[in-house]
């Protein structure tokens, strides 16, 4: 625990001092913005400084972050409680070397299934179908639904739709109006045993065939259980198996990108799983304080287990960034919330952070009141091009940049009383209304925010974001000693629903449930009658 111990005495010591003294310094920027190829990210307007930066890299290296991403990278089983290797860098490993799981080289069939999915998408994209409908859920379409709507300026193929809900509300708005006859539609599931994705794809299949499609040439699948597509009824060519070492949330980047190949093409995919590489080389050759994924975990251990902020605002300036938080919720969540270590003792730390936020500046008018004036204080994380896609409306840009920019200042600097006071007077408030007015407009101030750059939100940048968040989410597990690629969490309520399922359809007494749920299934019963 010593080195926990220092950090937190360096909280105490520090936690008062105000963040725009430390951006006082000329050097500052040197130690506390690091670039790659062409991103840029900047973690000086936080607390950390030169000291604590140490203790963490400190803590870092006392984790065994070096060693445990080596192992990641050669395929070692560090997904220990499902006995599996961690390899979805392995689907982006375009040039690299072979990595063996088992005694067996992975790479042939990772090219092999590449090169099937580029003849499939080019086949789709070339011929009649008007619109492609990915049925998953959770890693299955979380990854593809943010990807598409992140590269919309790169779609030159058929529309591409994605229904996740098991609510019939989310396939009927979406099958409404859609061509049965030029519609694909793609089941992504990893175990193709999920509820949700089964039950939408066997009304996909229904409404295929009552209206005149034909669900033996126009139904994919992507999976790691071709037995179980087989049951279902999909061509063996339309499928495209991944093996178990891919962990459903890190699996966009090889079969359950299918829809995003097809939205953007097979050369503009290969792009996006380059960037992917070229963050998987930066994480294996930066030294530890150069490292992008190693710096924003860093950061993130600081603000949340040392800082006891619970939560992390990601804030991405980018319209089409929109669901990356929905994305990351998956990713950093599922991965890292967990309660114990990998020997299966209590975690020693509060483990991961609640991660939410929405796309600037639509955010500035909803939840930034809290941000900036509520009692919690919640890092935030900035994400911004240097330019759009929109060279007609650069104005637009400018205007998106100078608020997002100007929010992490605010964040920073705060507003004083005294500067608060001259406000109010200034609008004519005197003696205690002035001072009462003049409360209400004080900001605090001293609010940790960092701000990641790239130049364009292209293919090849977005792979560079994803992974990098990939491989932050890895190393906080690492620092925490967690397994962050199980998920046993959600098996409970899966379970649970299963057996209520016939409670609800009226098939089976609700005595044995608990009051109140017993109670709410009789009112459901009621209202249905
Ligand atoms: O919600 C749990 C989970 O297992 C996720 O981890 C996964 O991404 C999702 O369900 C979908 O699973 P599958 O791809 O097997 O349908």
């Amino acid at each position: 625990m010593t080195l926990w111990n220092d950090l937190g005495r360096q909280y105490e010591a520090t936690r008062a001092r105000a963040i725009v003294d430390l951006i006082a310094d000329p050097a500052r920027l040197d130690d506390f913005t690091v670039q790659t190829s062409d991103l840029y990210f900047d973690f000086s307007k936080t607390n950390i400084d030169r000291d604590t930066l140490g203790l963490l890299l400190s803590l870092a290296r006392e984790k065994g972050v070096e060693t445990r991403r080596d192992e990641m990278f050669a395929g070692a089983k560090i997904n220990t409680t499902e006995d599996r290797a961690v390899l979805h860098t392995a689907l982006r490993n375009l040039d690299g070397a072979s990595i063996e799981v088992d005694g067996a080289d992975v790479m042939p069939a990772v090219h092999e299934t590449l090169r099937a999915m580029r003849a499939f998408a080019d086949k789709v994209r070339s011929g009649s179908i008007t619109d492609v409908i990915n049925i998953g859920i959770g890693g299955s379409d979380l990854g593809p639904r943010m990807a598409v709507a992140a590269l919309a300026p790169y779609h030159d193929g058929p529309r591409v739709h994605f229904v996740s809900n098991v609510d019939g509300a989310h396939i009927s708005d979406t099958l409404r109006g859609l061509d049965a006859k030029t519609t694909l539609v793609i089941v992504a599931s990893k175990t193709f045993t999920t509820i949700e994705t089964l039950t939408n794809a066997r009304t996909a299949r229904a409404w295929m065939v009552d209206h005149g499609g034909d669900p033996s040439t126009q139904f994919a699948a992507l999976s790691t259980a071709q037995e179980k597509t087989d049951a279902f009824g999909i061509a063996p060519e339309q499928v495209f198996g991944f093996e178990d070492w891919v962990g459903g949330r890190y699996s966009v980047w090889g079969p359950v990108g299918l829809s995003l190949m097809i939205a953007i093409g097979p050369k503009a995919f290969d792009a996006f799983l380059r960037g992917g590489q070229a963050m998987d080389t930066h994480f294996c050759a930066a030294e530890l304080h150069e490292n992008l994924p190693v710096l924003l975990a860093l950061t993130g251990i600081w603000h949340n287990q040392v800082c006891a902020h619970a939560t992390r605002a990601v804030l991405p300036y980018d319209e089409r960034l929109g669901l990356l938080p929905s994305y990351l919720q998956q990713l950093e969540m599922e991965s890292n919330g967990k309660g114990v270590r990998l020997d299966g003792s209590a975690a020693e730390q509060p483990t991961g952070p609640v991660v939410w936020g929405a796309a600037g500046t639509n955010g500035q008018h909803a939840f930034y009141q809290l941000i900036h004036q509520g009692t919690r204080v919640i890092p935030c994380e900035f994400l911004l091009a240097a330019q759009g896609h929109e060279p007609d409306l650069a104005h637009h840009h400018d205007l998106l940049i100078a608020n997002c920019l100007a929010q992490s200042q605010a964040l920073m600097t705060g507003r004083t009383l005294d500067e608060a006071r001259a406000i109010a007077a200034k609008a004519g408030f005197t003696g205690d209304e002035l001072e009462r007015q003049a409360a209400h407009r004080v900001f605090e101030g001293n609010r940790p925010s960092t701000t990641l750059l790239y130049p364009q939100l292209d293919p090849f940048t977005l792979g560079q974001i994803i992974a990098l968040y990939e491989h932050r989410v890895f190393v906080e597990g690492v620092i925490l000693g967690i397994n962050s690629f199980d998920q046993w969490g959600v098996e409970l309520g899966k379970e649970l629903a299963t057996a209520l399922q016939p409670v609800v359809e009226g098939t089976q007494s609700s005595e044995s449930e608990d009051a109140s749920t017993a109670a709410l299934v009789d009112f459901i019963h009621r209202q249905r009658d």
